[in-house]
């Protein structure tokens, strides 16, 4: 099994997310040994946020590229390949101003690509990336599966729909959240670690 484990707090060993994340793909080594694990760290190996060059060399044909937009076009096409190659992808995404950080959110606008992990059909929209895995850790100060907050909650959604859109459906979330709320936040990390299900 080809595990993806993709970090995108900015905090280090300090990270909720990542501590999530990391027990996660533990688990997951735990029951499938000799598994291949391939780690990115988006906090200290950014992608680019999307640039004009960028832009250009996803909608130009692969053999009208350019030196320079084969260049533009390197990052994204990496990425994708990576997430071709993986069975599982394990993603860490902290909660910073009820959505993900930009760390992840730069990353996604390389991998969803027309024509190249999603297109509109007649049948209408369909995701190309099939086949996979997903777990993803999310932390968060405040809770949101439940209370007054539940509408603010603009990280889950959007992760659940964006990674089915292009083709990953199968998408388990735990959440280490109310870190900061006095009373749950002391035991949050470790209630949403015991919930893990492999
Ligand atoms: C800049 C910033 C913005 C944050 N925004 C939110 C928020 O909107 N909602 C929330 O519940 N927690 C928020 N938090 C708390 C974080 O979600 C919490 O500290 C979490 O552990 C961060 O994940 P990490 O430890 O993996 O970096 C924020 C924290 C920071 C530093």
């Amino acid at each position: 099994m080809k595990i993806f484990h993709l970090i995108s707090s900015p905090r280090g060993e300090a990270s909720v997310s990542t501590k999530l994340s990391n027990a996660i793909v533990e688990k997951l080594m735990q029951a499938s040994i000799g598994s291949r694990i391939t780690t990115r760290n988006l906090a200290t190996q950014p992608f680019p946020q999307l640039k004009a060059s960028h832009i250009t060399s996803f909608f130009t044909p692969a053999d009208q590229l350019t030196p320079e937009l084969e260049e533009a076009a390197r990052n994204s096409e990496e990425a994708i390949a990576q997430l071709m190659d993986s069975d599982v992808i394990v993603i860490g995404a902290p909660m910073y101003n009820f959505t993900i950080h930009t760390a992840l959110k730069s990353w996604i606008d390389h991998i969803v690509r027309a024509n190249k992990t999603f297109a509109f059909t007649e049948n209408g929209a369909q995701g190309f990336i099939t086949g996979k895995k997903m777990y993803i850790g999310i932390s968060s100060g405040g809770v949101f599966t439940e209370g007054p907050f539940k509408p603010y909650d603009f990280a889950e959604p959007y992760l659940r729909f964006i990674f089915s859109f292009i083709g990953i459906t199968d998408i388990t979330i735990y959440r280490a959240q109310g870190l900061s709320v006095p009373g749950i936040g002391e035991t949050a990390l470790q209630k949403a670690i015991d919930s893990i299900v492999i």
